[in-house]
């Protein structure tokens, strides 16, 4: 059988993310310290996992509604009042989905045809440029640069916007930089758009992780509310990655057109999860706080600890990633963490992975315990000296 013949010219033209072939590696290896996946490294509270449990014992295993249950799109709508000011109508403006994964996938499909163009700031999370793509459309990368703190400016958004722009995907606070964006961000690029049908899809997953400052979506300006499509969930903010939890708002009639894809490609999310999600959204406030406290003071500590050793790094103010700036070290991301992986057995991930604007810089996670923290900043430390002599010598 010819299958390359018969598979999707889309889905072949796809790169496979770069980051996994590092973990099989690290699975490999003995003593070795990850700051490289990309999740909390706490259990998903138990109070939370407890509902779940009980929804099971209740013999709560049917389908939900598509949209998800009724009583936890309410939950999610007064949470998101609760804490970010956002207003949205739980019967019509809301889809619970498996993970905030598949509500950007949707939302994709929902909003693009062959031919349109997305910008995609970059360096970003891994999913946006494939999942434009399957639709037929055109990833546009625009470079973020550290001097901006990694924002999407007016002029950078400017420079990249044609009559083909559909869509513009924030994705802040920013997997794998750390940068946020701010209300004077916002009202800056809705003065670029204004006058144009663009619309916004902001990928709010990390909104409960900013440090020093309340999250702000584009959403919370009325001049973008109608255009703005926001993705979030429970897999960061509540340390619940693998129960596949998010969900969608925005436009009624763009939620509309969503629900058809939801409802033929999965159902419903799973049901188990959602009765954990509404205890979360219930009672989970006090969790989000302690869980934000303990990634702040790693975060400093890592900050802190990379610039003591020479590594430049900007301060990221939400997520739980740090980027430093490996651009002295004379390597590339890639060799700086094939060198490191194997040379000191700690794993951090190549801004490269991340889009063309990561090269020169590595993701550290610091959802990781402080001891593996301080162990790796020792490790880091020993590395960089290391390289120094050898290429004092010549040698590397
Ligand atoms: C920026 C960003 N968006 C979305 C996701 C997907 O999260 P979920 O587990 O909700 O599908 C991730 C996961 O790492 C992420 O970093």
């Amino acid at each position: 059988m010819n299958y390359d013949s018969i598979l999707s010219e889309r889905v072949k033209e796809l790169r496979p993310s770069g980051i996994r072939r590092f973990f099989d590696i690290l699975e490999e290896m003995k003593d070795a310290i990850s700051l490289g996946v990309g999740e909390p490294d706490f259990v998903t509270p138990w109070h939370i996992r407890d509902a779940g449990i009980y929804s099971l014992e209740k013999g709560f295993t049917k389908y939900t509604s598509n949209a998800g249950m009724a009583g936890l799109r309410r939950d999610i709508a007064s949470y998101l009042e609760r804490r970010f000011d956002l207003k949205y109508d739980f019967a019509t403006q809301m889809i619970v989905t498996v993970g905030g994964s598949e509500a950007i996938d949707m939302t994709m499909r929902a909003l693009l045809n062959p031919g349109d163009e997305v910008i995609i700031p970059v360096p970003s999370f891994v999913c946006y440029a494939p999942l434009a793509q399957m639709t037929g459309a055109k990833a546009v990368l625009a470079e973020t640069r550290v001097e901006d703190e990694f924002k999407l400016t007016p002029e950078l958004l400017k420079s990249c916007l044609t009559p083909k722009t559909k869509l513009v995907v924030v994705p802040f606070p920013n997997n794998p930089t750390g940068g946020i964006m701010e209300k004077a961000d916002y009202e800056a690029l809705a003065e670029v758009l204004r006058g144009t049908g663009v619309m916004l899809l902001s990928d709010e997953i990390y909104a409960e992780l900013t440090y020093g400052q309340h999250h702000f979506s584009p959403a919370n300006l009325p001049e973008l509310y109608d255009r703005t499509v926001v993705v979030n969930g429970f897999s960061k903010s509540h340390a619940m990655t693998g129960w596949r939890m998010g969900y969608v708002c925005g436009p009624a009639p763009i939620i509309k057109q969503m629900l058809k894809l939801h409802q033929f490609g999965i159902m419903s999310a799973p049901t188990t999860s959602q009765y954990a999600a509404i205890e979360a959204m219930q009672n989970g406030d006090r969790d989000i706080e302690k869980m934000r406290d303990e990634y702040d003071g790693r975060r400093r500590y890592l900050v802190e600890g990379l610039r003591r050793i020479g590594l430049p790094c900007h301060e990221p103010r939400g997520a739980f990633y740090v980027f430093p700036d490996i651009r002295g070290t004379g390597l590339s991301s890639d060799e700086f963490c094939e060198r490191f992986l194997m040379e000191e057995k700690v794993a951090v991930i190549s801004g490269a992975a991340f889009g063309p604007g990561g090269e020169g810089f590595v993701r550290c996670c610091y959802a990781t315990s402080m001891k593996d923290i301080a162990e790796a900043l020792t490790r880091l430390d020993n590395f960089l000296t290391n390289l120094k002599k050898k290429q004092g010598r010549g040698e590397a």
